[in-house]
């Protein structure tokens, strides 16, 4: 393994951790997770393997889109917290070997944020041209991001006496960053929190922001919108020099290569990588790995220093808008058919574990695939103990209940009393009392343990991050085996998403080699026509490291 030329990347082969301090752990007694809480719970995360923590947004907010909409981009949400409180919990974090990143939720503003209000408040106002206004709405409208909530993306302000551009909920107006000034803006915000230590940014909806730039005109310099994107990303390097821009970006592939910047690579660091994740339930409710398989060979060529994000959940529905109507109605079908399940008319609000019945086969080979599929995994908190939902809590806020940390009172998220707690903890098969960390900590059979040795195999093996893709042929519909190959080193997964046992035959290896399981006890040798057989219980799965006489690894 070469180490010089790839540990500035670490974006490559990093554990990222997504959580809200919001709903983490309330150190102060008052019901809202805290910064403080998460400080004290620092160790458990790098005990887990986690290498990069994702903030959701902690600032000033109406909480019209639990922080999505911004007051004040240089401030810290006082329930969570202070300044002091935030940089202390980023110092302990990289003292204990793990870089933070937070959202960067430029697109828009809240509509209580100052710059809106003086923007409405007069024609004359210096932060006017801060959003994107009309005198009315265009014949051709563009369909709102929430149609539950919204009908239109533009809305009458009657003190501005125009229509506001706001492509998410009517209290975020879109900010126009056509105009210079907000470009600056953009980029004291990035600065700012970067000199308080973080690594970089998850960016909201990109694409939404970037759009302005084509709905003003922009300048003539502008008139590519992916030069502003270059610019931002030129910026954050400047300023930290491995600095990470992981941007939300739910696109085709090949619209998706043009926000990497195309084969330079100089736009965004990481995406999401949206495709693969719609495919993977389509292919979980089908028990066939080929809708899977497709999309990740489906994956343009990036540039080496790119990376994709994947992930099974998020704080999002879990959408499926890139599914055909079809579809999208066979992963309803099978993993969320009642209405309270579904939302927007194109996601789901249920977590992984519920979805499959709490099968713990089936939820483990599901974790097992992401960390060995190429790309960076993201966790979202709670998915390594295997929480629940709550679905009597609107929408997409069924997945944004407390960390359940033991089964005591509020699953030792707070000490206040359950009525003043931000969010309702889940209730039923998936409480407190019967998925929380502590007890899973105490059995080395948990889903915890199992997490935690899939990324210490997945940090072990750098072919996942950085290695050349290959699906490896076989002959079940149900199976998909393929392998990360990187410099001399190769690793073959093999994923059985049926529930009856299979026998893969897999050919064309190394005579030489033995494949050694990174998962259980086993090896198995290579025989002299160059193939092997590998014998995968239903849902089953296994990772293979192929060794030759002579290698050095640690196994
Ligand atoms: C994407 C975020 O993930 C979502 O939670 C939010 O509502 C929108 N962007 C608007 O900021």
């Amino acid at each position: 393994m070469r180490i010089s030329d790839t540990s500035d990347l670490w974006w490559k082969t990093a554990v990222v951790y997504c959580l809200d301090v919001e709903t983490f752990m309330d150190w102060n007694g008052d019901g809202v997770g805290d910064l403080q809480g998460l400080a004290q719970r620092m160790d458990y995360l790098a005990d887990l393997g986690v290498t990069c923590l994702w903030l959701m947004p902690f600032y000033p907010t109406q909480e019209r889109d639990d922080g999505y909409d911004i007051t004040d981009f240089y401030g810290v949400d006082p329930r969570l917290g202070t300044h002091g409180d935030l940089v202390e919990a980023i110092r302990t974090a990289k003292d204990r070997g793990m870089r933070v990143i937070a959202d960067l939720v430029v697109n828009h503003t809240s509509d209580k944020h100052p710059w809106f209000r003086s923007a409405c408040a007069s024609r004359t106002s210096p932060y006017r041209d801060y959003y994107v206004w009309r005198d009315e709405p265009p014949a051709e409208e563009t369909a709102p991001t929430f149609p539950d909530q919204e009908s239109s993306v533009w809305r009458y302000d009657d003190k501005a006496g125009q229509y506001y551009l706001h492509r998410f909920y009517r209290q975020q107006p879109d900010l126009n960053v056509a105009n210079p000034a907000v470009r600056d803006e953009v980029a004291k915000v990035m600065g700012f929190w970067l000199e308080l230590g973080l690594s970089g940014f998850r960016v909201d909806a990109v694409p939404f922001f970037l759009e302005t730039l084509g709905v003003d005109g922009g300048e003539a310099s502008l008139a590519d919108p992916h030069q502003y994107l270059r610019a931002l990303r030129s910026f954050l390097g400047r300023r930290v020099g491995d600095g990470v821009l992981l941007g939300e970006v739910n696109l085709p592939p090949e619209e998706q290569l043009t926000f990497f910047g195309g084969i330079d690579g100089d736009e965004l660091t990481m995406q999401f990588d949206f495709i693969a994740m719609q495919q993977m339930y389509l292919s979980l409710a089908r028990h066939d790995a080929r809708p899977l398989a497709s999309a990740l060979l489906g994956r343009p060529p990036t540039s080496p220093d790119c990376q994709w994000a994947t992930f099974a959940r998020n704080h999002d529905e879990l959408t499926l808008d890139k599914l055909s109507e079809d579809e999208r109605q066979e992963v309803f079908a099978a993993f969320g058919p009642e209405p309270e399940m579904q939302v927007y008319g194109r996601g789901l609000t249920r977590r992984l574990p519920p979805m499959l019945q709490g099968d713990p086969r089936r939820i483990r080979m599901v974790y097992s695939l992401l960390f060995s599929l190429p790309g960076t995994p993201v966790l979202f908190y709670g998915e390594e103990i295997g929480m629940g939902e709550n679905l009597a809590a609107e929408g997409r806020l069924a997945v944004r209940t407390p960390m359940q940390w033991t089964a005591a009172k509020n699953g030792g998220f707070s000490t206040a009393a359950p009525s003043r707690l931000t969010a309702p903890v889940v209730e039923g098969g998936f409480a407190p009392e019967h998925v929380n960390v502590d007890a899973q900590r105490r059995d080395p059979d948990s889903l915890l343990h199992f997490m935690m040795l899939l990324i210490r195999r997945y940090r072990d093996s750098p072919e996942l991050g950085w290695g050349r893709f290959e699906v490896l042929e076989q002959p079940h519909d149900a199976v998909l085996a393929h392998s990360c190959t990187w410099d001399d080193a190769c690793l073959i997964a093999v994923h059985n998403l049926g529930a009856e046992p299979r026998s893969v035959p897999l050919g064309g290896l190394d005579a030489s080699a033995t494949l050694v399981d990174l998962l259980c006890h086993g090896a198995t040798a290579v025989g002299q026509d160059g193939s092997v057989e590998i014998v995968l219980e239903g849902y089953g799965f296994r990772w293979l490291r192929v060794t030759r006489p002579g290698d050095r690894r640690l196994l």
